[in-house]
């Protein structure tokens, strides 16, 4: 699976994005406003967020429900700006991803360490918390994906190594046995030498989603 985080960007043109991938396997979450015009346009389209209730008074949230209704086919979570800007925790994060996996969504389930935890050796121990309270509520659900997304190679254009990848991948599978895609200033430049690693699965791309070009290079290195 490649998937493109628009995050808070409008981000392309979803009917000339949708000619460009042909027959391309792709997944897009745009923000909230776009989705509908992405799913119109006949993409494979998932939500940057979901909450784990079905409706209540839950100021600014969305539910698995009400993204279904939109044709809404999945959702990130726990995507490390919403850990870091929005104090989203493991339990919370968890309990998203067990909601949206029961109402039928597919989920892109984000972990990663930060520069710091990496520097102190604190990389698998980061990993394992994060992994296993995904793991404790969802089990190996077919619908479930992990994203390993370094948090100091978001948006910085430090890519991880492939080797980076390759370890940080291996050692999340063998925690949880689910496909694992790899994000953090993912391009079509270093998109081949990552996604050939064998725990390699895919990636969740940010940055070079917003590009229709890029975005649609990436999906075919991956195809
Ligand atoms: P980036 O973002 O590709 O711009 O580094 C990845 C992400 O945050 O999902």
């Amino acid at each position: 699976m490649i998937a493109g985080n628009w995050k808070m960007y409008r981000g392309p043109d979803p009917r000339a994005l949708r000619e460009a991938l042909g027959d391309l396997p792709h997944v897009v979450a745009p923000p909230f406003t776009r989705l509908s015009d992405c799913v119109a346009a006949g993409l494979t389209t998932y939500a940057q967020n979901v909450h784990w209730e079905s409706e209540g008074a839950f100021t600014g949230e969305v539910s698995s429900p009400m993204l279904q209704e939109l044709g809404v086919t999945g959702a990130i979570v726990g995507h490390s700006e919403r850990r870091q800007y929005f104090g989203e925790t493991d339990l919370g994060v968890a309990r998203r991803a067990h909601a949206a996996l029961q109402a039928g969504l597919g989920v892109i389930a984000c972990v990663g360490e930060t520069g710091e935890q990496r520097e102190s050796g604190d990389t698998e121990t980061v990993l394992r918390v994060q992994v296993e309270s995904i793991g404790d509520l969802c089990g190996t659900h077919e619908n479930l994906v992990i994203a390993y997304e370094p948090v100091w190679a978001i948006g910085t254009g430090k890519t991880a190594t492939p080797e980076m990848a390759q370890e940080a991948h291996a050692f999340i599978k063998s925690l949880l046995d689910v496909p694992v895609l790899y994000g953090g200033s993912a391009k079509p430049e270093n998109a081949h030498e990552l996604l050939s690693q064998p725990a390699v699965d895919g990636a969740l791309v940010g940055g070079a989603s917003l590009d229709i070009e890029s975005f649609v290079a990436i999906c075919r290195i991956h195809s």
